[in-house]
């Protein structure tokens, strides 16, 4: 029976983590049963339109509204000249993950920080109507000149002042990095440029406020984290918590994009409460291109070596984008210092003010950049040394965290280079480039290293058992497309020894048990503790309950001796021995029991180690040698990232991951044109992203590696992991397929002919 016992804390763990096991939202989601922000009804509802600026940087001189407010059916149209003020019009109000600075309010005032911003709202009885008098709209702007060039505006980058909440800065120079390069007999310097990308998730963003009897609100807002968008209409609008509830039950995807309440929340809150009418603003897919985006960043990268491929010097140094208004900041190069054991190093991290919207987290924020950059560099010393890839990386295998000086928590990325290497078929590589063909197609073969945080946020949850067996497990968390529903059921399942079918999970509630925002690959580890916490607590509740059932086989035991399962709590696993689930909630004397519990990192372990995920990424690339058209065929990642509660969505994640990497490499593009300062192609048809052609097998390895320090629950987070070092491998195998070294991604045709 010991094969049975349903406590995750024992290795051999319960019957469902550790399992692959379908979304427990699938069916909705392919049914259409899932509703997401911009689909929800209301009696009366009444449909935004955004205005969006058309130039890059100075004042409207005049918006005349009138011939749009004369179309039947036009409610109102909302400019700067008469929108309601705001409770916050000093902007004090700083959401969860906003960087320092002044956020954008949009109709702020008559000034333009950037093309895109929004600059009014058309609200109607439909959408059409909406955007058709938004076009009768009439503006008139001053331009002044403006900034989208990176490479003009590096000159004048500066180290931020106010750190951003939650972003390490730069660590301290390590050694003597210049004395290093200049004794280093192997050493070089190279810029590493990645193409501005836009999130593109599938739902884009969209508000829906209902509004209610006395004025509350009901908001439908696609987030990742409801928590964060109602404390943000309540801090922005003067608003009680009481008469604010934020429900997101689905995300059609997000990467970070939802992080940050953006500018549909805030507009569709100002035109209910205007109106006292409910609202529902939807951005078209143009206008995603209007906000968040990964920041333009020019990275510096030097080497320096012995003739063997030790390393002796890294200096890495990032300017990024940031706008007029806000400091955004991420760990891009940082990671130089942690992947590597390597004596000297010097890293900064600068900005540069522009007239584009304030970048933003997108998946595997600042690492996807500055991984990319060192594991090219890694490639060239590679070859620099003529040392394998592999073993060069294992000679300068880093066992500590040199950045803070602490041990990992685990590390088991040794073993994701040898499973995945030897998965690839690695040791049948020639290293010359250009020597290995098949027809007209040159064949390349690289490799990288992924690298990401595993962190664990302060998160409570609920948990109640009812006497017909069911468990309702409540957390405010989000699901993102991650598995959040399917792991946090699969972990209550095996906590009270229930089927998986009878839990419930509610989350994307803010009136459900306080949970960060689901981000940074923390969601699984914080919110899974929190579940299987308060779970553990509904337990003990239940066993106590028991024992004091008439003549319970229980009275003599302690808690670790029974399990919990069909229905029953039995010592050894014996049915023989047992009290029902239904008589202990009698004699407890309530129709359920339940608890919450509140789950925080420990701060001892966590000021005494620290944690990563790693990962081991080989790529095949097959080259048109007369028509430069690249094909990526073959791609096998090998991921260490603590225990995978669930094989089948984690594998799902790092696939995700690893496409939202061949975009990266290969597709994805903003165009900034810098006379109008604006993006150009801000579309799916000319924002190219990969499509099924574009992504061939991929092979997910999960290593084992335990962990019992990221998190109580052993697990480390998978959302973020497995872009990490995709790029770079695709163009260490662009070079070894064609001798080109290209450090400037996208890689398109025209690079590589
Ligand atoms: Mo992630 S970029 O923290 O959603």
């Amino acid at each position: 029976m010991t094969s049975n016992i349903q406590d995750f804390r024992r290795p051999e763990g319960g019957r469902y983590v550790g399992s692959a096991q379908r979304r427990i939202d699938g069916k909705l989601k392919v049914t259409g049963g899932a509703r997401y922000a911009g689909e929800f009804p209301a009696p009366g509802l009444t449909f935004g339109y955004v205005i969006c600026s058309e130039i890059a940087h100075g004042r409207i001189t005049r918006i005349d509204t009138s011939a749009a407010e004369a179309v039947p059916g036009v409610i109102k149209v909302l400019t700067h000249l008469n929108r309601p003020k705001v409770a916050d019009e000093d902007k004090k109000y700083q959401d969860q993950t906003a960087p320092p600075g002044s956020p954008m309010r949009a109709l702020g005032d008559d000034r333009i920080a950037y093309s895109g911003q929004p600059i009014g709202l058309v609200v109607a009885e439909t959408f059409e109507l909406a955007r058709y008098a938004a076009t009768l709209v009439e503006i008139e702007y001053e331009s002044w000149p403006h900034k989208s060039d990176l490479k003009a505006e590096r000159a004048a980058a500066y180290e931020p002042k106010e750190k951003r909440n939650g972003i390490a800065p730069a660590p301290p120079p390590r050694g003597d990095v210049d004395a290093a390069f200049a004794k280093a007999p192997v050493r070089f310097e190279n810029e590493y440029r990645v193409a501005v990308e836009h999130h593109n998730p599938m739902e884009p963003h969209a508000t829906t406020v209902i509004w209610g009897d006395g004025g509350k609100l009901t908001v439908y807002d696609k987030t990742q984290g409801v928590q964060n968008s109602q404390n943000y209409v309540t801090g922005v609008f003067g608003l009680n918590k009481e008469d604010v509830r934020v429900i997101s039950p689905f995300v059609g995807g997000a990467f970070g994009s939802g992080l940050r309440p953006q500018y549909q929340l805030y507009l569709a809150v100002m035109a209910a409460l205007d109106l006292k009418r409910s609202v529902r603003v939807v951005l078209t897919r143009d206008q995603m291109f209007t906000f968040v985006h990964r920041p333009d960043t020019i990275q510096t990268l030097a080497l320096a070596a012995d003739r063997d491929g030790k390393l002796q010097g890294i200096r890495h140094d990032a300017v990024a984008e940031t706008s007029t208004f806000e400091d955004y900041q991420e760990v891009v190069v940082n990671w130089s210092g942690l992947l590597y054991d390597c004596p000297n190093t010097k890293l900064t991290y600068e900005l540069a003010k522009m007239n584009t919207y304030t970048p933003g987290d997108m998946r595997a924020p600042g690492a996807t950049l500055g991984v990319y950059a060192l594991e090219s560099a890694m490639d060239e010393l590679a070859y620099a040394t003529g040392i394998d890839p592999v073993d060069l990386r294992l000679k300068n295998y880093a066992e500590k965290d040199e950045n803070e000086g602490k041990p990992f928590s685990s590390k088991e990325l040794r073993a994701c280079y040898a499973k995945a290497a030897e998965r690839f078929g690695w040791s049948k590589r020639n290293p010359e480039p250009r020597s290995m063909r098949e027809g007209r197609e040159l064949i390349g073969w690289g490799m990288a290293t992924g690298v990401w945080e595993a962190q664990m946020m302060q998160t409570s949850a609920r948990a109640a058992l009812k006497a017909d067996g069911t468990l309702e497990v409540a957390t405010a968390t989000a699901d993102i497309g991650t598995g959040t529903y399917t792991i946090l059921a699969q972990l209550g399942a095996d906590a009270l020894g229930v089927p998986i079918e009878a839990v419930t999970v509610k989350i994307g509630d803010s009136s459900l048990p306080k949970s960060p925002v689901e981000g940074g690959s923390w969601a699984a580890a914080s919110a899974g503790t929190a579940v299987q916490a308060a779970c553990y607590t509904v337990r003990e509740k239940l066993f106590n309950a028991a024992r004091t059932v008439e003549g319970s086989p229980l009275a003599n035991f302690s808690i670790d001796r029974v399990v919990f399962g069909n229905g029953r709590i039995a010592v050894d696993g014996d049915p023989s021995r047992s009290v029902t689930l239904a008589d202990a909630l009698a004699a407890s004397g309530q129709a359920e029991i339940s608890a919450e519990e509140t789950a925080k990192p420990d701060p001892e372990t966590k000021k005494k180690y620290s944690g990563y995920t790693h990962s081991a990424i080989f790529v095949e690339v097959r080259i048109d040698e007369e028509l430069g058209v690249i094909r990526l065929t073959r791609v096998v990642n090998a991921v260490a990232a603590g225990r995978i509660l669930n094989t089948k969505t984690a594998r799902s994640q790092i696939l995700g991951g690893v496409v939202f990497g061949i975009g990266m490499a290969l597709h994805e593009e903003s165009l900034m044109d810098k006379e109008l300062g604006r993006f150009m192609n801000h579309n799916i048809a000319e924002y190219h992203i990969p499509a099924h052609a574009d992504v061939r097998d991929i092979d997910v390895i999960f290593v084992d590696e335990h962990d019992d320090k990221a998190s109580p629950i052993g697990v480390k987070g998978l959302g973020e992991i497995g872009i990490v070092g995709t790029a770079a491998a695709i163009a260490n195998a662009v070079y070894h397929a064609t001798g080109r070294r290209i450090r400037h991604l996208p890689i398109t045709i025209d690079k590589v002919m």
